[in-house]
């Protein structure tokens, strides 16, 4: 690997997954325009973010990583978002107060709009056509027209992520995100539900816990860790053009920042050593996740870590694991023994969606929910076995009422999915579903940190807030 690095050194290597503009000159006006548009983050953000996960990695702390599969113009409302934002609260309020544990919060939105795709094309009938990228590349209607690669996407998406972005800030910064608001959070349709009677039995401990605060003289009001909380935002850094585009110097410590997010990560299918995304990563500064599926050997990995985090930073790099529930049990030990034996500081994260999906007989791509938990389980199980952390979950979730995955508290079978399918890539978690997870994982940390040294709760959560 070269050491020169530049952000457009990646366009001298070998890529895949890259669409096929018709029109080049028309791509390179609209990457000229967005390099000159403001940038969506500051470097100084993703420098905190990274030392939050920093002291993930180090033990003292859990990183919720969720959102969308794919997010797309025609969901852009505020109320998708607010309802997302109020279902990840309320999953971070579980694992912060069932296992003590402060929680670095990132959202995979504000600009998750790329996909990799296992085909290049889709055949419906007789008629074959381009495969959907995600809204920053074509479009999802089963037309030529739409699924024509358009480079003016891409200033869509920026603008939406722009406003995606305000919004969360100021529902994050602004108030929405007082503690003493941890009743009002809840989804009308998740208020009955088992996960809803056990969320309000936390909620009204916290808020008496706030009670109790105010009583003896402690103003929670003043307090910003009561108040307000740190969310950040990721995607997947598929579309190198954009984000080449957005990739500046900070003038405060003259590295690159991709200030299209605070985090970025590198799918399973573009992880090759000498390919065109390792080659931009390594140069950006954000911390960054990898994800590791079952066909990464321990020695790649460990080649994979030299190139993207070659300090070996603390909170640099995160591995986001999605084997399968079936798999991990073959592979994650191998990768963590290679990383405790080179000394290698990462974040280990568990993706239970990506390995657990399946076709259901009516067609839709699904995941039962069993097999989630599983995966979720036997990540936990075998960092104990290791004696590592488990650092974090990545999902894919949603605050609507969708019947994507199967099972879960309402049981949702195969034939429901057809029922609110609303997912334009892979099936997601709804709300019921994801804080019965946020209740597993509670458990699971409380059981792991009662074997382990008791965390430096204290150091890392003044900075994360509740
Ligand atoms: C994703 O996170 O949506 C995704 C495509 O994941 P992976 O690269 O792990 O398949
Ligand atoms: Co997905």
């Amino acid at each position: 690997m070269s050491k020169a690095w530049s952000p457009e050194s990646w366009r001298s290597k070998p890529i895949v997954q890259v669409p096929e503009y018709p029109d080049p000159e028309a791509l390179s006006e609209v990457e000229a325009t967005l390099s000159r548009f403001p940038p969506l983050v500051f470097a100084g953000e993703a420098r905190a973010l990274k030392e939050q996960l920093a002291r993930v990695a180090g033990g003292n702390g859990f990183l919720l990583q969720g959102g969308d599969c794919a997010e797309s113009f025609a969901e852009h409302h505020a109320d998708n978002i607010r309802d997302f934002f109020r279902v990840f609260l309320q999953m971070a309020v579980v694992l912060t107060y069932a296992a003590a544990m402060p929680v670095v919060k990132v959202g995979r939105i504000g600009g998750q709009f790329a996909k990799p795709r296992s085909a290049p094309t889709e055949k419906q009938g007789d008629a074959e056509l381009p495969s959907y990228r995600g809204d920053i590349i074509n479009g999802p209607d089963f037309t030529e027209a739409d699924r024509i690669p358009d480079p003016q996407r891409m200033l869509m998406a920026y603008r939406q992520s722009a406003a995606t972005q305000n919004l969360l800030r100021a529902f994050a910064q602004g108030g929405y995100a007082n503690l003493e608001h941890v009743h009002s959070w809840t989804l009308g349709f998740v208020g009955n539900s088992p996960q809803g009677h056990h969320y309000r039995e936390i909620a009204d401990r916290i808020s008496e816990a706030l009670d109790f605060m105010r009583a003896c003289g402690v103003d929670a009001d003043a307090t910003p860790q009561f108040r307000s909380t740190d969310f950040f935002t990721s995607h997947e850094g598929l579309l190198l053009g954009y984000e080449q585009a957005m990739t500046r110097v900070d003038s405060t410590s003259g590295e690159w920042y991709d200030t299209s997010g605070h985090m970025l990560w590198i799918g399973d299918r573009t992880r090759q050593l000498d390919h065109a995304h390792i080659e931009f990563f390594r140069g950006i500064r954000n911390p960054i996740g990898m994800k590791c599926g079952p066909s990464l050997e321990p020695d790649d990995m460990l080649r994979l870590i030299d190139a993207l985090n070659p300090d070996n930073e603390a909170g640099r790099l995160t591995l986001i694991c999605r084997f399968g529930a079936e798999k991990l049990a073959d592979h994650l030990p191998g990768l963590i023994q290679a990383v405790e034996r080179e000394g290698r500081k990462v974040v280990w994260s568990c993706d239970p969606m990506h390995g657990n999906t399946i076709k259901a007989a009516t067609g839709y791509k699904t995941r039962p929910f069993d097999r989630i938990l599983e995966e979720v389980r036997g990540f936990f199980a075998v960092h104990q076995a290791e004696g590592t952390h488990a650092g974090g979950i990545h999902i894919e979730m949603t605050g609507q009422n969708v019947t994507e995955c199967t099972g879960g508290a309402h049981a949702i079978s195969e034939a429901d999915l057809s029922d609110r399918y609303h997912t334009f890539c892979d099936p997601r978690l709804n709300a019921d579903q994801a804080l019965e997870l946020a209740f597993l994982v509670a458990d699971n940390l409380k059981q792991a940190r009662a074997l382990a040294p008791r965390p430096d709760v204290a150091a890392a959560g003044a900075v994360v807030g509740f």
